[in-house]
C-alpha cells in the first residue's frame, strides 16, 4: 500500500513510521509512505501554508493553493486515482469497518488540516472522504491520520504476526475484547481466573465470549 500525507507539520509522523508493526511493514514492502511539506508548495517570500477566514472570527485556515499544488505536482498523475481522505471532526466516525475498506486500498493520501481547518475548495475538489475519531477536537489532522493509517495497516495480510489476533481483536465481532492473561499465574495475590488455566479450551472459549459480553454490555451497550 501507498501512502501520501500532505501536511504542515511532517515531524508529526517522527516515529509513527519507525516503531514497531508499521516499521516492519514499511521494512518489508508492505507500505511505502510519503510525507509532502506543504511549506514546500508555498510560493510567497513568508512561505505562508495559513490565511485569515473570510467572514471573520478567530482561528486561520489552511491556504488552498500550496494544497492544489501538493496534489498537482506530488500525486495527481498516479493511476488509478488514489482514495482520498480528510480527518476532521466534521467527518463521518471512523471505525473497524472503514479500517478494514481502507486496508484493501492499494493506495490513499491524507490531508492533514490544522487551526480551523482548509479552505472548503480542497474537499470539494480533492476528498473521497471526510472521517472523524470521535466527538472531541484535536489541534489538527495528523494525529488523526496515523491513527487511520495504524488501523488501515495492520489489517493487510501478512502484517501482523498472527492473523488470529487481528480476528479476535475488539470490535472484529461487533463487542469489545475479553480480559487477557499471561505468566506468572500469582502476582502479589493477585491470580487469573481458574478457568483460563483449566486448559480445558471450550471452557475457555465460554468464558472469554462471557467476558466479552459483559464488558461491551456495561461500557458499550450500543454495539450489541
Ligand atoms: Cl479526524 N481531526 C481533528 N482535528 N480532530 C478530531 C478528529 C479529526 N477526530 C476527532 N477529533
Amino acid at each position: 500500500m501507498h501512502v501520501d500525507i500532505i501536511t504542515l507539520f511532517p515531524r508529526f509522523f517522527d516515529g509513527v513510521f519507525l516503531n514497531s508493526i508499521l516499521k516492519r511493514a514499511i521494512d518489508a514492502g508492505t507500505l511505502k509512505v510519503n510525507i509532502h511539506n506543504l511549506r514546500d508548495f508555498t510560493t510567497d517570500r513568508h512561505h505562508q501554508a495559513d490565511d485569515y477566514r473570510f467572514g471573520g472570527g478567530a482561528g486561520m485556515l489552511l491556504k488552498p493553493e500550496p494544497i492544489f499544488r501538493a496534489f498537482e505536482k506530488a500525486v495527481a498523475h498516479v493511476k488509478p486515482r488514489p482514495l482520498v481522505i480528510y480527518p476532521t471532526p466534521q467527518g463521518i466516525p471512523f471505525d473497524q469497518d472503514c479500517a478494514e475498506e481502507l486496508s484493501g486500498q492499494g493506495h490513499l493520501i491524507f490531508i492533514c488540516g490544522h487551526y480551523k481547518g482548509v479552505d472548503q475548495r480542497v474537499i470539494e475538489r480533492w476528498v473521497d472522504r471526510e472521517y472523524s475519531l470521535g466527538d472531541y477536537v484535536l489541534t489538527g489532522g495528523e494525529i488523526a491520520a496515523a491513527a487511520m493509517i495504524d488501523a488501515a495497516v495492520r489489517m493487510i495480510p501478512g502484517v501482523l504476526g498472527d492473523i488470529d489476533s487481528a480476528r479476535t481483536d475488539s470490535f472484529q465481532h461487533g463487542m469489545l475484547d475479553c480480559p487477557h492473561y499471561t505468566r506468572p499465574e500469582e502476582l502479589e495475590g493477585l491470580s487469573v481466573p481458574g478457568v483460563i488455566m483449566s486448559g480445558h479450551h471450550r471452557n475457555i472459549e465460554l468464558w472469554r465470549n462471557a467476558a466479552a459480553r459483559f464488558l461491551t454490555k456495561k461500557r458499550r451497550p450500543d454495539l450489541l
